[in-house]
């Protein structure tokens, strides 16, 4: 196992001077041979199912609550009215739901930024109603779970095609596998080198399948919240310093975690404990 870990770091580390393209890939390859070998029997497309993909344990809750009304169905009904009340359908980027879900996040070449779906979901809602709306919970989670939902199905499909978009990718891989915090980790450390291993009262969940299910549903949480309001929660686990949704570096890093995803059904199966 420690060979195969080797290899795939240094896999991640040699990449970088060759094609965007090839790149992204190749590391994807790398990525999701990883979880392959580690765990063998679990079919590729469950890994949209997170730490239910390698838990016995907990999968039959989870398919029971996902059975009857799972907790967020009325909160993402109510983000699709939300979605009309406030007029965002007049918004180019949010006039095709489906599309807008599958195209963020993308990398903006006039503005040399990634655009994250809640970016614009922020963005348009200051344009029709004149307010400021939030990052992580609430309304917005409201509105981009349903906006996600009229992509089920469909597969994540982050594009890295140019040296911008390559440099914001790199800066969020960085993040991804950089150690911090008090206890010197890095995301890696429990989503993809000791994924499936407990940690405390939690199963660690592969990073693999991270993006497609967002924004989730945490039982912890009583509600939705969105992908970038989990780094914090995991930041913030991690004893590291806070830094706030939707700036550039979390928007790079939800470059890169998505990418990781692609080609994995965006799901409406929300629900984690
Ligand atoms: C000390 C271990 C640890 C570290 C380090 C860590 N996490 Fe987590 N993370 C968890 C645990 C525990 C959960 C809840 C169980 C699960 O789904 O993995 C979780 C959940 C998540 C989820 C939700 C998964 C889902 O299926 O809904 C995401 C996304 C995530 N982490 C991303 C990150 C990112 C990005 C970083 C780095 C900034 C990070 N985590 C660092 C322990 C960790």
């Amino acid at each position: 196992m420690k060979k195969l870990i080797t290899a795939v770091v240094s896999l991640g580390l040699m990449v970088g001077a060759s094609s965007a393209i090839a790149d992204l890939n190749t590391e994807h390859k790398a990525f999701v041979s990883h979880f392959k070998s580690m765990f063998p029997n679990v079919e590729l497309a469950d890994y949209t199912n997170g730490v239910y993909a390698l838990d016995e344990g907990s999968r039959d809750q989870f398919e029971e609550i996902l059975d009857g009304i799972p907790p967020y169905e009325e909160a993402v009904e109510k983000g699709g009215e939300e979605f009309v009340k406030f007029g965002l359908g007049k918004c180019d980027a949010l006039k095709d739901p489906a599309a807008a879900r599958i195209k963020h996040p993308y990398f903006d070449e006039a503005t040399q930024k990634v655009v994250t779906l809640e970016g614009v979901l922020k963005a348009c809602y200051k344009e029709q109603t004149g307010k400021k709306l939030g990052s992580k919970k609430g309304k917005i989670a409201r509105i981009s779970a349903w906006i996600s939902d009229q992509a089920a199905g469909e597969k994540v499909n982050v594009k890295v095609e140019t040296a911008g978009a390559q440099a914001a990718y790199n800066e969020g891989k960085a993040f991804f596998y950089g150690k911090r915090g008090q206890f010197n980790m890095s995301c890696a450390d429990c989503h993809v080198y000791n994924a499936g291993k407990k940690a405390r009262a939690d199963i660690l969940s592969p990073a693999l399948g991270h993006a497609t299910h967002v924004p989730m549903y945490r039982a912890k949480w009583a509600g939705l919240g969105t992908l970038q309001r989990r780094y914090g929660g995991c930041l913030k686990n991690m004893r590291a310093k806070p830094i706030n949704a939707q700036t550039d570096l979390m928007n790079n890093l939800e470059f890169f975690h998505q990418a990781m995803s692609n080609g994995l059904e965006i799901t409406d199966a929300r629900y984690r404990k």
